[in-house]
């Protein structure tokens, strides 16, 4: 009787197990079937997107897609020279960097820069808490520079500002904040001058310094991209969060009748973050954590695409399993096939984020309503890319190469090179600050 009970409890113990572990492969099968995107699903989502992108264009509030006028009208061409510094406040991280441009014949000669983790905090406190934080770094950054560094600082210091946010620009150096992303919300800043908050920050803290550029990332991007090599007309950040820019005709740009441009064009942000369309593959997962967000129906592509949403898309998929079955069971002792399952599921959110990154990279290289170097013969086109999740996160690179030559077809692929450009949001800025200060700092 003893050796029945015995027997009977383990049999039912390993009827169990397999139940539970059908259970599992059942939420992993849905959840790769709602993620999955064929080439022909992800054609209609570039349509679309191509479509959004004229809306945008043509008018204010046209799109969802802000398609936000920068003022760049030049970028730079490896001409500049002299000392410039450049500050760089993105999703997660800030930098400081000062770069010193040797002109066409040194090229960037030499870049420091410091790298700082932004306290969680400031990212919703004050304007006032945010800004003398970012001029206090600034100020210790340059006061320990011009200690250590044998070249001596100008007589005007140049500065580049990279703030990764959306921005109605109002000139090349100046702009209003027209909402917070990321997870920052500073309520006092909304629809303040960014320069002018940077400019009194900077009073207060006694640093004197002349704001010659404000970009956002992208921006800053595409301003290395095309330093280094001037095919780059288009800049893509997928890194905590997602956006991309690209260098356009005026004409294309109806809504921006009477801003001059110095070059027949200009760089238009997109905001791509906010687009949406029905064609995107949205799991359950996406749609409660965007219900579950500060910010519900905002941007709706970068919560399926970027750095800081994939990873609580996959807590989400792990708790829904662990809801169904005690498959992941005590913390310290995680079975080596458990682990291979959270390895799974990392997987499926990948390639399905990175299948829809795909469709924008495609989508802006080959839907881009005609840049100024645009002729009908086939013409080299760099899209330069940064950003964390981009750079440090190989499958993800991977997945995205093949997506986009698969997107762009045979005869367009070979002609479209995505290109990483590390450190181009910062170091982009300081390259526009020496293009748009003074005319005798550069080469001619
Ligand atoms: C967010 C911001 C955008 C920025 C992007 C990448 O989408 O709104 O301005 O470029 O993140 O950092």
């Amino acid at each position: 009787v003893v050796t029945c009970v015995v027997a009977a409890g383990v049999v039912g113990k390993r009827v169990r197990n397999r139940r539970k572990w059908r259970r599992v492969m059942g939420v992993l099968k849905e959840l790769e079937e709602d993620c999955g995107t064929p080439v022909s699903r992800l054609k209609q989502v570039v349509d679309a997107m191509a479509v959004e992108m004229h809306a945008g264009l043509a008018s204010e509030g046209g799109s969802k897609l802000k398609m936000l006028l920068t003022f760049v009208d030049k970028l730079p061409n490896g001409s500049e020279k002299g000392l410039y510094y450049a500050l760089d406040l993105g999703g997660t991280n800030f930098r400081v960097l000062r770069v010193q441009l040797g002109g066409r014949r040194s090229g960037i000669v030499k870049h420091d820069v410091e790298r700082k983790p932004i306290p969680e905090h400031l990212m919703t406190s004050t304007s006032e808490d945010l800004f003398d934080f970012i001029a206090t770094s600034l100020k210790e950054f340059s006061d320990k520079e011009d200690k250590d560094s044998s070249l001596s600082p100008p007589s005007r210091r140049e500065l580049g500002f990279t703030f990764s946010f959306p921005v109605k620009q109002i000139s090349v150096s100046s702009g209003l904040l027209m909402k917070w992303t990321k997870g920052y919300s500073i309520h006092d800043m909304v629809g303040n001058d960014v320069s002018e908050c940077l400019h009194q920050a900077m009073a207060r803290q006694r640093v004197d310094m002349h704001i010659a550029a404000l970009v956002n990332d992208t921006v800053g991007t595409l301003a290395l991209g095309h330093y280094n090599d001037e095919d780059t007309v288009a800049a893509v950040i997928i890194g905590t969060g997602t956006n991309a820019c690209y260098f356009e005709r005026a004409d294309a740009i109806i809504k921006s009748q009477g801003v001059p441009t110095s070059s027949g064009g200009m760089v238009v942000n997109m905001e791509w973050g906010n687009f949406w369309s029905s064609h995107l593959p949205r799991t359950t997962y996406d749609i409660e954590l965007d219900a579950e967000s500060p910010n519900p129906n905002d941007q709706g592509f970068e919560k399926m695409i970027s750095g800081m949403y994939l990873g609580e898309i996959v807590r989400r998929v792990i708790l829904r399993m662990s809801q169904e079955t005690d498959v992941f069971g005590p913390i310290h002792d995680v079975p080596l096939k458990v682990r291979k399952l959270v390895v799974n599921i990392c997987d499926i959110v990948n390639p399905s984020s990175s299948s829809i990154g795909r469709d924008g990279s495609g989508g802006v290289a080959s839907s881009r309503p005609k840049g100024p170097s645009s002729s009908n013969r086939l013409k080299r086109t760099v899209v330069a890319v940064e950003g964390g999740l981009y750079s440090n996160y190989r499958m993800f690179r991977e997945y995205l190469n093949d997506a986009v030559a698969e997107i762009l077809g045979e005869e367009l692929a070979p002609y479209v090179i995505l290109k990483d450009t590390e450190d181009g949001s910062g170091i982009g800025a300081a390259l526009l600050a020496a293009a748009y200060s003074s005319p005798e700092t550069v080469d001619t």
